[in-house]
């Protein structure tokens, strides 16, 4: 792949107008879904990512909590063209590393039958029936633990965290 791939957060109005144009395009138009059926009421409590390819939006996920321990992600989507080129991978990786930080146990998705493989690479398991979208794209629901020794060094970083939070701490020290 040319150029350099950037995952993280949009950040302007423009940037999540892109970031939703990409999920209708792919995710909702070819079914003749119309503009606004590419969003839902969790938007604003969701955790949103672009990746971009020489500052073009190319990919896009969105994660949020659904019940402590448990996040969901939804609306994972790769530009046609730049498919196949790692950059679903690469967003997947941001979401299992955002889930370790809150320390999270489990990610969920309903992914269509079309791409349960590339979840099964990842490490998710169909652990049953997902719903039927638009009466026709069939999905399986599909499960990640995270892992243990992940959540475990995790909280050691936290922990370490707070530590070395002491009250006179000098900003200006060298060392
Ligand atoms: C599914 C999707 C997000 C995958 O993104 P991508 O950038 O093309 O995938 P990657 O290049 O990161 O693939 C990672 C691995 O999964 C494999 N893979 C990707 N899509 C696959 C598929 N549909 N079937 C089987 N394997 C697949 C790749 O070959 C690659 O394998 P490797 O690591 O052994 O080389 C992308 O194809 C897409 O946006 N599809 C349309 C929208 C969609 O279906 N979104 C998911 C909704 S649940």
């Amino acid at each position: 792949m040319n150029g350099i791939l950037i995952i993280r957060q949009p950040k302007t109005k423009d940037e999540f107008e892109s970031m939703y144009d990409l999920r209708w395009n792919l995710l909702r138009r070819p079914w003749n879904q119309p503009k606004g059926s590419e969003k839902d009421e969790k938007e604003a409590n969701s955790i949103h990512f672009i990746a971009l390819l020489d500052d073009r939006i190319v990919g896009t996920v969105r994660f949020h909590k659904i019940k402590e321990n448990i996040g969901q992600i939804r609306y994972l989507a790769v530009d046609n063209n730049y498919q196949g080129k790692g950059i679903g991978r690469n967003l997947m990786e941001t979401i299992y590393i955002t889930a370790k930080n809150q320390l999270f146990q489990y990610l969920i998705l309903n992914a269509r039958e079309t791409a349960v493989p590339f979840f099964k690479k990842l490490g998710y398991k169909v652990i049953e029936e997902g719903p039927l979208l638009f009466g026709q794209i069939k999905h399986k629901k599909m499960l990640l633990k995270l892992s243990r020794t992940d959540l475990k060094l995790q909280k050691i970083i936290n922990n370490l965290r707070i530590s070395a939070k002491f009250p006179n701490e000098n900003p200006n020290a060298i060392d």
